[in-house]
């Protein structure tokens, strides 16, 4: 199995790029050689529905004599793009009940036996501020003809360390880190996650290949648009601590969602500049 815990803290641009030469390429099957076929993973086994800047440029800063209208072209295209506009502390990134919580293996759950507010979408139980958006998700995907399943939501603590002790015998420890959430370390236990799998393929499930379904496809196109991240990638593994989860989907809400768009940011630490990468012990 490849090892994703390079680092022990939010790597510098050089190792990011090293990461990613390192890692693109190596989602088929690398990442998680050995493991369980799909159906039969920890997560599967314990799941059943409902049981559970850029600096902004001063904009119209102009070169001098260069006055509206004398050269319209040269003008319009030297016109900065307008800076992505959100306040970034709008919302805690340290309180589990917020949209925009940072969980990772610098960052448990605090307090660790937070229980979020629930409701059910689809039989699985999720945050009621993350509802609307995930109904509106599968919806669209439906409408399009891609038919995604959910396969687990909320994972309240003892869920989790259940899975993450399912994992653990399989793997041993060390490679069970690298796919799954020591329990109080998982965004699952926030209500804001849910994992989603494939009608046409379900032996993908919970497995690389999902990326490679009609249904990963889709996810990977849309989830923005829904307020959704793709929290794990193949690209920012050194930075989230764990191996590429195409179908581990984050709710964070639509705005902030395109502000990582429109940045290019790919990781909830970069954007609220906290640590990230392997546990501290
Ligand atoms: N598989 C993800 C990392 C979790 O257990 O939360
Ligand atoms: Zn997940």
């Amino acid at each position: 199995m490849t090892t994703y815990f390079a680092r022990p803290t939010l790597p510098g641009p050089a190792a990011l790029v090293l990461a990613t030469l390192l890692l693109t390429g190596c989602v088929s099957g690398a990442a998680y050689e050995g493991s369980p076929a799909a159906g039969t993973t920890p997560e599967a086994r314990a799941e059943q529905p409902g049981t559970a800047g850029r600096d902004a440029e001063e904009p119209g800063a102009e070169e001098p004599g260069e006055g509206p209208g004398e050269d319209p072209d040269a003008e319009s295209a030297a016109e900065p793009a307008a800076p992505p506009s959100i306040d970034l502390t709008k919302h805690s990134a340290t309180d589990p009940a917020s949209p925009w919580v940072v969980v990772n293996k610098h960052a448990p759950i605090d307090p660790v036996d937070h229980e979020p507010e629930l409701t059910t979408v689809r039989g699985y139980l999720v945050r009621p501020d993350a509802a609307p958006d995930l109904t509106a998700f599968l919806e669209a995907a439906d409408a399009d003809g891609v038919h995604l399943t959910l396969r687990s939501a909320y994972r309240g603590y003892p869920k989790q360390a259940e899975v993450y002790a399912g994992w653990v015998a399989q793997l041993g420890a060390a490679e069970a880190d690298e796919v799954s959430a020591r329990p109080g370390y998982s965004e699952h236990q926030t209500g804001l996650a849910v994992d989603v799998g494939s009608t046409t393929r379900p032996e993908c499930d919970f497995d690389p290949c999902f990326g490679e379904t009609v249904e990963g496809r889709w996810v990977t196109e849309h989830a923005e648009a829904f307020g959704f991240l793709v929290r794990y990638t193949p690209g920012n593994a050194v930075v989230t601590g764990y191996g590429p989860e195409a179908w581990h989907l984050r709710w964070v809400g639509r705005d902030l969602a395109k502000y990582m768009r429109d940045t290019g940011a790919t990781t909830l630490e970069e954007v609220f500049d906290v640590p990230g990468g392997g546990y501290v012990r």
